[in-house]
């Protein structure tokens, strides 16, 4: 193995990761090739060949260094047949990709062609199949705990119903575990049913006891916080307000939790290219290092949505 190239998507902990393979590669003899902005630059040739210092001082810096675009030619053959161009082009030995559900399906694809190629789970959304936790996530449910934790202030204070709007399309991941680490009254999933007349009633239950404001947490892929403040207020004459926290979920300096594990998923993946494997997305489970072939880590993630749900709810 002479020269791996390094494509990726943009979240908290990537340049960690980014940084772990560009050193793990050097050490092993390696030649790290960085692609700017993902699959565009595979396409387009657009590379520079890293050295240790190209990766010095970027730990605690959000996104990515080698920037990032959502790739739509890639989906097409010719997409795709230039991309096989460019990696022979570059005498590239293997490849390895870290970002979300689209990004490894990709990778998923170029592997169906023969290339060597590991996927490292990167994504605040944190719905890869198969693993506990994705590169970002931790970041990103820090970033949105801070904010509830400033909203809760003023809710309490006007004695509001706050409606927040997180991050997550098909996974309620970053939902669930700011309604828990916040305390929020309630949270609204995309793996499950939601029924606005019980949460109304509950509420106009909680007033006739004292209670004076709630946060209600709704995941992006799920429902619009704009519109389940209008149907609370229209359904119990409530003062309402939403908030969306949007795109301030990916950025920021990355935990110490997404750095660590940056670096851990980028030497493993070297390693991993090195004994010969392919086709695996590698992550942690338990705690410990695990490989999933690519086609089940993008299929829809299995977790324990409802228990962790049920917890939320008996909180309040
Ligand atoms: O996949 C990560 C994610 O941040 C999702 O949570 C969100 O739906 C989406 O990307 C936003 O995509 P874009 O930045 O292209 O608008």
């Amino acid at each position: 193995m002479k020269r791996i190239g390094i494509l990726t998507r943009d979240c908290a902990g990537v340049n960690a990761c980014v940084r772990a393979i560009v050193r793990a590669a050097i050490a092993k003899g390696i030649e790290p090739v960085g692609f700017f902005r993902g699959y565009d630059g595979l396409m387009d040739d657009d590379c520079k060949i890293f050295d240790r210092r190209a990766v010095s001082g970027i730990l605690s810096l959000g996104g990515t260094v080698l920037k990032a675009a959502r790739a739509i030619r890639f989906k097409t053959k010719d997409g795709q047949v230039k991309a096989l161009e460019t990696i022979k082009k570059n005498n590239l030995n293997a490849l390895i990709v870290v970002g979300g559900n689209g990004s490894l399906t990709g990778a998923n694809v170029l592997h169906q062609y023969g290339i060597k190629i590991i996927g490292i789970p990167a994504t605040i959304d944190n719905d890869l199949n198969g693993i506990d936790t994705t590169i970002g996530a931790d970041t990103a449910v820090n970033v949105a705990l801070d904010a509830i934790d400033k909203i809760r202030d003023t809710a309490t204070s006007l004695e509001r119903i706050f409606v927040v709007e997180v991050m997550g399309r098909d996974c309620g991941y970053i939902a669930l575990q700011v309604s828990l680490a916040g305390g929020c009254e309630e949270v609204i999933l995309p793996e499950l049913e939601f029924d606005i007349h019980k949460l109304c009633e509950e509420i106009a239950w909680g007033r006739v006891q004292g209670k004076a404001s709630w946060i209600i947490i709704t995941a992006e892929g799920k429902a619009k916080a704009a519109d389940i403040a209008k149907q609370i207020n229209q359904l119990t004459g409530l003062e309402t307000r939403e908030v969306v926290l949007g795109h301030i979920q990916r950025g920021g300096s990355p935990t110490a939790v997404d750095r660590i594990l940056g670096a851990r998923l980028g030497q493993a993946a070297v390693e991993l290219l090195i004994k010969g494997e392919t086709g695996k997305c590698v992550g942690i489970k338990n705690d410990q290092l695990v490989t999933v072939p690519l086609e089940a880590a993008i299929k829809p993630k299995e977790w324990d949505v409802t228990k962790a749900y049920a917890l939320v709810k008996s909180l309040t």
